[in-house]
């Protein structure tokens, strides 16, 4: 029997700050696809935990990541979301300007200082890999590969032939509940009953399994109709790939503080696809899942519950997720 995390960790801001670091900080943290950012100057900006950080395809075409931060007194360069910076990245606040490799091309009106170095001030770049055209960053700069974090995905979208269209949009939704509320219910489908009926009829809920391959837990159900493929995909710590029968949704689970999260879905479909059913099932489903976490967490912030109990059978995601967290927050 496996007891669940301590209710406390659901709404201590102190617990969140030590995430930041031991999960956030340490692992890969999705931020977009490259066909966001086609041409020079593009650039793709968020924040990763309440890290600001930007990607920018610098000449020659590499993508390159950046701390969102200024050298000078902290100001942003770029908003968040998507955009062209032109040649440059130009500070919003006094308007330093800093090359597309982050070096300082000019302290703008900054006059004369004694001992000040531009070449001291470049941005603060941050470590940045691709996997399959997906773009991750890892700002502590020594997590595993990331390849190696991803390779059971390798696997799985090559057996089922997973495709990626570049065309692309995105859609957020805002949730009140700590981040692992949320990523919990995404670990298991014992909740599909009762919270899901419509999926329910669509997927043969009683042969739904989860397993577990290395840090990716892969979800799978034979589907009986509908615009879900029977395939869901989560990789540790906050992201996850849904397949559906016309495309993809890269599902990324972002905490925005300790008792707010926010969904950004990025969508992959067929050109010319109708997505008309697949985004009115996946609104349905945010929608049913956002209702039920912010009354978990309610209850997690009443106090009464301490703890509770895991099921071997529907929450092994769950139970692993809780084991690595414990570790790590040890
Ligand atoms: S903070 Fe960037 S120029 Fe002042
Ligand atoms: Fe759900």
């Amino acid at each position: 029997m496996q007891e669940t995390l301590p209710a406390a960790l659901y709404r201590d801001p102190l617990a969140y700050g030590r995430e930041r670091a031991a999960v956030f900080d340490a692992g890969w943290q999705f931020l977009g696809h490259e066909s966001e950012l086609p041409a020079e100057g593009d650039y793709l900006a968020s924040e990763a935990a309440g890290r600001p950080v930007v990607a920018v395809r610098a000449a020659g075409g590499e993508i390159k990541a950046f701390h969102n931060v200024c050298r000078h007194r902290a100001g942003p360069l770029t908003q968040d979301g998507r955009g062209n910076c032109g040649g440059e990245l130009v500070c919003r606040y006094h308007g330093w300007r800093y090359a597309l490799d982050g070096r300082l091309r000019s302290a703008v009106g900054f006059g004369a200082a004694e001992g000040f170095d531009p070449r001291a001030f470049g941005l603060i770049s941050v470590r940045l890999a691709l996997w399959r055209g997906f773009l991750f960053v890892n700002l502590g700069g020594e997590a595993e590969p990331l390849e190696a974090l991803l390779a059971p995905l390798d696997r799985l979208f090559e057996e089922r032939g997973v495709r990626l269209p570049a065309a692309s949009f995105r859609r957020s939704h805002d949730l009140a509940c700590n981040w692992k509320t949320y990523v919990e219910n995404y670990l298991e489908g014992y909740h599909i009953g009762p919270v899901h009926p419509a999926l329910a009829e669509e997927v043969e809920v009683d042969a739904y399994r989860v397993t577990m391959h290395g840090a990716v837990a892969l979800h799978e159900v034979p589907t009986r109709s509908g615009v879900n493929d029977g395939l869901w995909a989560w990789v540790w710590p906050n992201l996850a790939f849904n397949v559906y029968r016309y495309g993809l949704m890269v599902e990324h689970m972002r905490p925005i503080g300790h008792d707010r999260t926010r969904l950004d879905y990025l969508y992959f479909h067929e050109p010319g696809a109708d997505l008309t059913d697949m985004l009115a099932a996946s609104d349905q489903l945010t929608a049913e899942d956002k209702a039920i976490c912010e009354a978990v967490q309610r209850n997690l912030d009443a106090g009464v519950y301490e703890t509770g109990v895991l099921s071997a059978r529907h929450e092994v995601g769950v139970g692993w997720f809780q084991s690595r967290i414990a570790t790590l927050l040890r």
